[in-house]
């Protein structure tokens, strides 16, 4: 790869006295490496992103990154902007010239994406390198987000066959061996000296699928990593319907077996809580004497205040998508044809796909008569038309209408049909992971295909991406939460479901979208919800259509 990006974004710096700065680091294991580079530019907020499997590709990959933001900021037009392919992505046929795009390219994207995920192992999400950039609250939120996943981590155990931490291991070697496959745990290091932890990948071919699949995972230590990364593929192979559920004597929860206790509490501390609660005007709730069949639930109704944040909060990253970037793994995409293939080639081909489909496949097609029985399906002309002329749409209706599974499919749909799908990458979150990966699995379905091609969902210990362009990812409001800590590059619209569930972790994710909509506002945000008062969160957006 030249230098023909990086020395533009150069010069353009220079035309305004200043110098984009680059840092680059070693992403990657030792066995692959992978490098990661920013660049940030004095004025500006925005921190360009590439990574590559060698640093030159990582710096110009991130430099595209940010000429494309200057484009749409407007302070660049896009055909100024050089185009530079990735060196090792370049397929011999088309080295002639960095100008020279392939019109169509060889395979379409939407035969060769399904395979040719299995191609491109996911890598590291990317991490920001300036950590402390990292906005306080998200970091907040993503520790409460761990403890309590970890929590009810058994409770949901039932939702993926039964399998858990301690089962997972050992039915994963037995699949291994008696399909006479020899995948390693790779691990790689991250985060610093003092606060060292782990992530583990394996990926494997699965000859009852007919393709790969993946999981990466994290850990405090290696066997921890190694355990959640067994756990993440059988749940896959048990959900892929290739392994069966877990049949042994399932463990029973610690607080099952734990008879009610008595403790002691310095009086001294019992009157420091009631200061801080009458301060707060927080009254808990009363639980009676004696003991009591039925669990009592000790929250209370008290809304934060959200307009109390620090004003040193950062706005997070995002753009929409972008040619050679694969939002769901935040990586750019180093091989194959979608790693050359500009936005209106990939459209074209996710277009043709469709239509075929729409033409030829009797399921599919037998699915979209029963879609449109859905009384949401009178409303699809006016909610295209919100979503498009509004930053933020908050959609009320009730239950079982259609609101999670046609709302996504009908943007989808709009931006295939338009010859703009690679423009449409579409996040949905789920309260909760059983909703995350049946609704995927639903909206598979009536598409008439499998897991992982438009649809795809992404909970922890779990993930099943679907395609980097044109595709809907279902995940769980903390997957989310983890993903903004790094940016939202390349994910056209984001569409909270339930918001009238309430959640702390749902409310923050409101509260980072706000900024970000005032920031981005080519941004697309959708709420969804039963039909209660959504006034309080029509307020919150300002002038959003619902
Ligand atoms: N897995 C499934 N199998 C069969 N039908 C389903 C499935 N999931 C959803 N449906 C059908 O699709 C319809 C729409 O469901 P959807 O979940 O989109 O509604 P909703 O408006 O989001 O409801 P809610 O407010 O309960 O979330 C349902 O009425 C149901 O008939
Ligand atoms: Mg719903």
């Amino acid at each position: 790869m030249g230098d023909v990006t990086k020395s533009f974004l150069y010069a353009w710096c220079g035309k305004n006295k200043s110098t984009p700065s680059y840092e680059v680091r070693n992403s990657g294991g030792k066995n692959r490496p992978r490098f990661l580079c920013e660049v940030t530019v004095p004025g500006f907020s925005y921190v360009g992103v590439g990574n590559s499997t060698n640093k030159k590709d990582a710096q110009t990959n991130a430099a595209r990154d940010f000429l494309s933001f200057l484009v749409r900021e407007g302070k660049l037009s896009q055909s100024e902007v050089p185009i530079e392919l990735p060196s090792q992505a370049v397929p011999n046929a088309y080295n002639s010239g960095p100008s020279e795009l392939p019109a169509g390219g060889p395979v379409a994207p939407h035969i060769k994406l399904a395979s040719s995920e299995q191609n491109y192992p996911i890598r590291n999400d990317y991490v920001p390198l300036n950590q402390e950039s990292t906005p306080d609250y998200v970091k907040r939120i993503e520790e409460q987000r761990r403890t309590e996943e970890a929590e009810d981590l058994d409770i949901n155990s039932g939702i993926h066959g039964n399998w858990t931490l301690d089962t997972a291991k050992s039915r994963l070697h037995q699949f291994l061996q008696m399909n006479k496959l020899n995948p390693e745990y790779k691990y790689s290091q991250v985060g610093p000296d003092h606060n060292r932890s782990f992530l583990c990948e394996m990926s494997f071919y699965v000859k009852q699928l007919g393709r790969n699949i993946f999981a990466r995972e994290h850990g405090s230590n290696k066997q921890m990593a190694s355990k959640s990364c067994a756990l993440s593929l059988v749940r896959q192979l048990y959900h892929l319907q290739v392994i069966e559920g877990y049949s042994g004597v399932t463990k029973k929860k610690e607080t099952d077996k734990l008879e009610p206790y008595d403790v002691s509490v310095d009086p001294a501390l019992i009157s420091e809580i009631e200061d801080v609660l009458m301060e707060l005007e927080i009254h808990p709730v009363s639980v009676p004497e004696g003991e009591s069949e039925e669990p009592i639930p000790l929250t209370i109704e008290k809304n934060v205040e959200v307009d109390e944040r620090s004003p040193h909060t950062g706005v997070v990253p995002w753009s929409p998508p972008q040619y050679n970037w694969n939002p769901w793994t935040s990586c750019n995409i180093d091989e194959g044809p979608l790693a050359t293939m500009t936005l209106p080639d990939i459209s074209a081909g996710l277009k043709k796909e469709y239509e075929e489909r729409a033409s030829n496949d009797s399921k599919f097609q037998k699915m979209l008569s029963a879609r449109a029985e859905l009384p949401v399906y009178q409303f699809k002309g006016e909610i295209l038309e919100a979503i498009q002329n509004n930053s933020v749409v908050i959609i009320r209706g009730a239950t079982g209408c259609g609101k999670t599974t046609q709302v996504p499919q009908y943007i989808l749909d709009y931006y295939l049909e338009s010859e703009c799908g690679a423009d449409s990458c579409i996040v949905v979150t789920q309260p909760r992971r059983i909703s995350a990966v049946s609704v995927a699995e639903r909206i598979a379905d009536e598409r008439s295909e499998a897991l992982g091609n438009t649809t795809g969902y992404s909970v922890r210990f779990e993930s099943c991406l679907p395609r980097p362009y044109g595709s809907i990812l279902f995940c769980t409001v903390g997957v989310l939460l983890r993903k903004l800590e790094s940016g939202l590059r390349g994910v056209s619209h984001v569409i909270v479901d339930e918001i009238h569930e309430r959640d702390v972790n749902t409310d923050f994710i409101l509260v980072v979208l706000r900024d970000m909509v005032r920031a981005f506002p080519q941004m697309r945000v959708v709420l969804m919800s039963a039909t209660i008062d959504t006034t309080m969160f029509c307020e919150y957006f300002g002038d959003c259509n619902h």
